[in-house]
Parts: structure tokens; sequence; C-alpha cells
């Protein structure tokens, strides 16, 4: 009686143990951050990083190196769609889009992962910015008959935004836009614009 149980019972446990080790080996298991700690490093994480790499490495079999991947680094879809599935695309998709987002290049500007700036972007201010619109600086912007010298591009607050330096995008979105030139308020030209700052308009 004893001996024949335990005749079906240690071939189930030993199955049951092979299992466990099977689910353990597979890459649900594995601690990515043991090996590629920088990707949660910096001033600024990227709360999905948080939620954990699977999120967006759902194809990395990390149970080897090197891993196997379904997709391109193992990602579940490729930017921007990747980035859709967590953020709402009508905001990326209005009007007005600015031609790198519209091509769909999210990191051209930020980085997925974490980074020392905020909004993990990968360069900080203004200077983003300039590294495709250097002419900016180099002419005054918002000449108006009142303003013949063009409109400063950058102090340290933001009048409307609180907490914000004053800069670019005080005046401009990144993304897209409902209005044209990418304005960040509802205006149909440059003199539109600048009574959400000053009152003298
Ligand atoms: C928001 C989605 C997202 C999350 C979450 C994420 N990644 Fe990535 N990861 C990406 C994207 C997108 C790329 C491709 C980057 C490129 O094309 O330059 C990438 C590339 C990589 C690469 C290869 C290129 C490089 O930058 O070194 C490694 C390694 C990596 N990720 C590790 C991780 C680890 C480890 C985690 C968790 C701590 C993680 N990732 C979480 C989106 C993500
Ligand atoms: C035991 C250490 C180790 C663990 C754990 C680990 N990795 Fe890696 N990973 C590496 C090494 C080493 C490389 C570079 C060699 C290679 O291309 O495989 C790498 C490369 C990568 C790459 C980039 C491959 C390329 O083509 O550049 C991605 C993406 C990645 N790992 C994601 C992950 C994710 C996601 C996890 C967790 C599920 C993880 N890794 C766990 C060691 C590890
Ligand atoms: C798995 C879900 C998920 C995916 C996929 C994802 N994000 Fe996020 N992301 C979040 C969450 C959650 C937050 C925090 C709330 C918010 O700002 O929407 C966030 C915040 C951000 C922020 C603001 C960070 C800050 O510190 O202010 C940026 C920038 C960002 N994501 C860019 C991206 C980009 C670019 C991609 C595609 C490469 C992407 N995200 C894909 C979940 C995700
Ligand atoms: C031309 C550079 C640029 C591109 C391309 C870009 N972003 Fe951004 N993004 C920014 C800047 C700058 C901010 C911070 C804006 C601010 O301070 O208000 C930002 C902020 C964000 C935030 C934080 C919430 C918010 O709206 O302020 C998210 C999320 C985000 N971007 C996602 C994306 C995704 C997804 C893509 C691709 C579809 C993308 N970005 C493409 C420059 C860019
Ligand atoms: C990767 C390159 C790149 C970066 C970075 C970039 N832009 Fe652009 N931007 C373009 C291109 C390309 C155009 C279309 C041609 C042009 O007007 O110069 C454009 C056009 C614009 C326009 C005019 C849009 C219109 O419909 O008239 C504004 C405003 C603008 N960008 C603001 C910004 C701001 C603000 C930043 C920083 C958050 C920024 N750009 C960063 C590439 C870039
Ligand atoms: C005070 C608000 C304000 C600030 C700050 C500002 N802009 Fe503009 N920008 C405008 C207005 C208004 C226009 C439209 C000009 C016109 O119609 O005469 C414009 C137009 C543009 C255009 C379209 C091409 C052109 O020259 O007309 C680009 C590109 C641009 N801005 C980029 C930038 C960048 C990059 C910065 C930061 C270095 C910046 N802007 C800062 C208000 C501003
Ligand atoms: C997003 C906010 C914002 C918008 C929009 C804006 N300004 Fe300004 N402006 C500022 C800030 C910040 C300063 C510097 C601090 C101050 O003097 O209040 C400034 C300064 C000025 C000055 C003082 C002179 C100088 O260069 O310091 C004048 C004049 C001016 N702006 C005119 C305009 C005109 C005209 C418009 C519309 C075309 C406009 N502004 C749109 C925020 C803005």
């Amino acid at each position: 009686m004893g001996s024949r149980s335990a005749k079906t019972l240690y071939p189930a446990l030993i199955l049951t143990g092979i299992i466990f080790l099977l689910a353990h080996a597979a890459w649900g298991a594995v601690d990515c951050l043991k090996c590629h700690p920088e990707k949660a490093q910096g001033k600024v994480v990227h709360p999905a990083v948080q939620m954990g790499c699977e999120s967006c490495h759902s194809g990395v079999d990390a149970s080897t190196t090197p891993h196997k991947f379904t997709g391109k680094f193992g990602l579940s879809a490729l930017p921007p769609e990747l980035c859709f599935q967590c953020h709402d695309k009508a905001k990326f998709t209005k009007k007005i889009q600015h031609p790198p987002v519209k091509n769909g290049q999210c990191l051209t500007c930020h980085t997925p992962h974490s980074g020392p700036y905020g909004s993990l972007l990968r360069a900080e201010g203004n200077d983003l910015c300039l590294k495709c619109h250097a002419e900016i600086t180099q002419k005054p912007h918002v000449v108006m008959d009142f303003l013949p010298n063009g409109h400063l591009l950058a102090g340290p607050s933001d009048p409307v935004r609180k907490g914000k330096p004053f800069g670019c995008v005080s005046c401009h979105v990144p993304h897209s836009s409902d209005w044209g030139r990418l304005f960040r308020y509802k205006a149909d030209n440059a003199r539109d614009l600048c009574k959400y700052c000053h009152g003298f308009l």
C-alpha cells in the first residue's frame, strides 16, 4: 500500500520540481537590473521602468546570455506605437504635428529608461530645440513693430506654467497643437499670443 502510493507520488513530485525550475529559469523570474542597473539610475526614471522591464521588453528570454529576442530588443512594439500603448495618441496627433513627432522619432528627444533631465529629455531646456533649430538664436525671434529686437528666448520663470523656466516650450508645444506654429495657446498669429503672459496687450 505505502510503496504503491510512493511509486505514484515520487514521479509527481519530480515533475512538479521540474516545472518549478523551468518556470524560474524563464525570463519572468530573471532580475534584469542585476546586470543592467544603469537602466533604472539617474535623476529621472521612467515610471514604465518601475512597472518592470517586461512592460516594454515582453519578448526577452534572458535565461541565457546572449538572450533570445522576439522582435527588435524583445520590444512588444517599436516607438511610437510602443509609447502609445500607455500614452494617449490623441495628444500627439493634433492638427499641427511637429515633424519629428509625426515621424515617430520619440527617441530623438527622449530616452526610454532614465536620465539626468526632466521629462526624460536628451538635453536640457532650449538646448534640445536648438540641436535642430540653431538658426533661431542667430536672428531676432518674434519681431514686431514694438519689438524690433525680437523676444527674449530664455528666463528663470514661465509666468503661466508656475515652477518651470521660461523657454521655447513656454510659447510652443513639442508634440502637436491645434494652432499654427505649434503655439501652446489658442492664437492665430504672434500678437494673439502675447496676452497669455502680459497684461499690456
Ligand atoms: C518604456 C518602455 C521600456 C521599458 C519599460 C524598458 N525599456 Fe529597454 N528599451 C526600450 C526601447 C524603446 C529600446 C530601444 C532603444 C533604441 O532603439 O535606442 C530599449 C533598449 C534597451 C536595451 C538595449 C539598448 C540600450 O539602450 O542599452 C537594453 C539593454 C534595455 N533596453 C534594457 C532594459 C531594462 C533592463 C529594463 C528594465 C529595467 C528596460 N529596458 C525597460 C524601451 C523600454
Ligand atoms: C546575467 C546578466 C543579465 C541578465 C539577468 C539580463 N541581461 Fe540583458 N544583457 C546581458 C548582457 C551581458 C548583454 C550584452 C550581450 C548580448 O547582446 O546579449 C545583454 C543585452 C541585453 C539587451 C540588448 C541586446 C542588444 O542587441 O544590444 C537587451 C534589450 C536586454 N539585455 C534586456 C534584458 C532584460 C529585459 C532582462 C530581464 C528580463 C535582462 N536583459 C536580463 C546580461 C543580462
Ligand atoms: C507600460 C506603460 C508605458 C509605456 C509603454 C511608455 N510609458 Fe512613458 N510613462 C508611463 C507612465 C505611467 C508615466 C507617468 C505618468 C505620465 O506622465 O503619463 C510615464 C511618463 C513618461 C514621461 C514623463 C516623465 C517625467 O518624468 O515627467 C515621458 C517623457 C514618457 N513617459 C515617454 C515615453 C516614451 C517616449 C515612450 C515610448 C518609448 C513611453 N513613454 C512608453 C508609462 C509608459
Ligand atoms: C522635438 C522633441 C520631442 C519629440 C520628438 C517628442 N517629445 Fe515628448 N516631450 C518633449 C519635451 C520638450 C517635453 C517637455 C515639455 C514641457 O516641459 O512641457 C516632452 C514631454 C513628454 C511627456 C510628458 C508629458 C507631457 O506631455 O509634457 C511625454 C509622455 C512625452 N513627451 C512623450 C513623447 C512621445 C510618446 C513621443 C513620440 C510620439 C515624444 N514625446 C516625442 C520633446 C519631444
Ligand atoms: C530632431 C530635430 C528637431 C528637434 C529636436 C526640434 N525640432 Fe522643431 N522642427 C523640426 C523640423 C524638421 C521642422 C519643420 C521645418 C522647420 O520649420 O524648421 C520643425 C518645425 C518646428 C516649428 C514650426 C512648426 C510650424 O508648423 O510652423 C516649431 C515652432 C518648432 N519646430 C519648435 C520646436 C521646439 C520648441 C523644439 C524643442 C522642444 C523643437 N522644435 C525641437 C525638427 C526638430
Ligand atoms: C515669446 C514666445 C516665443 C518663444 C519664447 C519662442 N517662440 Fe518660436 N515663435 C513664436 C512666434 C509668435 C512665432 C511665429 C512668428 C511669426 O509668425 O512671425 C514663432 C515661430 C517659430 C518657428 C517657425 C519658423 C519661424 O522662424 O517663424 C520655429 C521653428 C520656432 N518658433 C522655434 C522656436 C525655438 C526653437 C524657440 C526657443 C529657442 C522659440 N521658438 C521660442 C513665439 C515664440
Ligand atoms: C509664455 C509667456 C510669454 C509670451 C506668450 C510672451 N511673452 Fe513677452 N516676456 C515673457 C517673459 C517671461 C519675459 C521676461 C520677464 C518679464 O519682463 O516679465 C518677457 C518680456 C517681454 C518684454 C520686455 C522686454 C524684454 O525683452 O525683456 C516685452 C516687450 C515682451 N515680453 C513682449 C511680448 C510680446 C509683444 C509678446 C507677443 C508677441 C510676448 N511678449 C509674448 C513671457 C512671454
